[in-house]
């Protein structure tokens, strides 16, 4: 079996799930676009490297000429931006996998509703804008609250809530390089995930997250230590409709072989509404929460269901899986984090990952990207008591910088 793999490099997750397809025995191709350092080169059995991933046509092009000859049995990414790519290729090569047409239903938000929406599913109310124009007559469509959002965003960038038409106008000039975009219904309630694994968009394993707070206000506010938790129960009553919402969405879209990660929303009255999804896994450790959950290693399940069609890991989920992402006070360097001694003394046998950074540590920029100053995992099979410890992570350690 041999696969072409894009990026294997970047994100940093990439490289695990290169690592898993070489795990189970696949002959690995990366193409990326800087040079893999030796751990990485060990699973690869060939590398391609681009000036650019994200000039699609010209990625295209280069790995066609670079595979002159060799036949390849896949074609996989697992990061949004190249998901598209993927499936050209495997059209133009004439490799099995996703096709264009279901790629684009994961990637376009107004397509992906349609769909969605034409199977009966509760989707928000949106239009598909161009122009300033397009946007005023949508939104009194709408009405407000209304989101307005890159077609094909990521990371919430350029994502925001408008509540009335002073706020529209305010934010309308952010827009002017967002070619194509969205303006929906704002759905108030608390929002999850719904991630797989799947083979033939059928999931072999599932998984639920809940956002504390929603995605678009820890992205949008720096004091916020952002709560990811991984629910352990995904029978009970709350989480249910999710899960089945979820199963539905993918059969509508025609999911393959792989991961998915959909995020959605429960409102104050229980319903539940889809909010978007991709044929990718999530971002920001969230298999690295699903891991944790089941204690699997997803990374290679990813490779060997998305190779061999075949999933091997356990799916008795054990814990519930708490990420909390810390951003320190103060630009600079770290110099020094208050609380965590006294954090370790109350729950140090529940704390699975801690990476925090260390004082003498330059800050990152928390909008570029959620893992921010660090961030800490715990994890108990009790619902209140993992909620408990996240929320004590999240308001009683502090990191300082100057
Ligand atoms: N219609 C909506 N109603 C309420 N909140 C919304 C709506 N659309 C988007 N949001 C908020 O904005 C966030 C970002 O929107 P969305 O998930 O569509 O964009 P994205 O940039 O692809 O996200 P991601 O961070 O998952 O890559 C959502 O997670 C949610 O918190
Ligand atoms: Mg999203």
């Amino acid at each position: 079996m041999r696969a072409v793999f894009l990026s294997p490099r970047y994100p940093p997750e990439m490289r695990q799930f290169t690592r898993g397809l070489a795990e189970v025995g696949v002959e690995v191709l990366g193409v990326g676009d800087g040079a893999p350092d030796p751990e990485l080169r060990r699973y690869l059995s060939g590398y391609l490297e681009v000036p650019s991933l994200l000039d699609e046509d010209d990625l295209i092009a280069r790995v066609r000429r670079w595979l002159r000859g060799r036949s390849v049995d896949r074609v996989l990414a697992n990061w949004e931006p190249l998901v598209m790519a993927a499936a050209r290729m495997r059209e133009q090569f004439g490799v099995p996998g996703m096709s264009v047409d279901a790629v684009r239903g994961f990637r376009d938000k107004q397509l992906m509703k349609d769909r969605v929406a034409a199977a009966g599913l509760r989707v928000p109310r949106a239009h598909r804008v161009h122009s300033i124009k397009d946007v005023w007559s949508a939104i009194e469509q709408i009405g407000y609250p209304a989101i307005i959002k890159p077609i094909s965003g990521a990371g919430s960038a350029d994502t925001y809530k408008v509540t009335s038409a002073l706020e529209l106008e305010r934010i309308l000039p952010h827009m002017h390089h967002v070619a194509e975009a969205i303006c929906e219904e704002f759905i108030d309630g608390d929002e999850y995930t719904y991630d797989t694994v799947a083979i033939d968009g059928v999931p072999v394993l599932e998984s639920v997250t809940q956002y504390l707070p929603n995605a678009l206000q820890m992205r949008s506010n720096e004091w916020i230590s952002p709560i990811m938790l991984s629910v352990r129960d995904l029978e009970q009553a709350h989480i249910r409709p999710g899960v089945e919402l979820g199963r539905r969405v993918l059969t509508a879209l025609g999911m393959g072989d792989g991961m998915t990660h959909m995020e959605w929303f429960r409102t104050p009255a229980g319903e539940v509404v889809f909010g978007e999804v991709a044929c990718r896994p999530g971002g920001a450790c969230v298999v690295d929460l699903m891991n944790y959950t089941n204690d699997i290693d997803l990374f290679r399940e990813w490779a060997r269901v998305a190779t061999h069609r075949t999933f091997e890991g356990s799916t008795v989920r054990k814990y519930n899986v708490g990420i909390v992402f810390k951003r320190a006070q103060g630009q600079g360097r770290i110099r020094h984090i208050a609380g965590l001694t006294e954090f370790y003394q109350r729950y140090r046998e529940h704390i699975v990952e801690d990476t925090l950074l260390r004082p003498g540590t330059p800050r990152r920029d928390w909008k570029a990207t959620l893992l921010s100053d660090g961030y800490i995992v715990v994890r108990h099979p009790d619902w209140d008591t993992a909620c408990r410890m996240t929320t004590d992570a999240a308001t009683s350690i502090h990191l300082y910088a100057s």
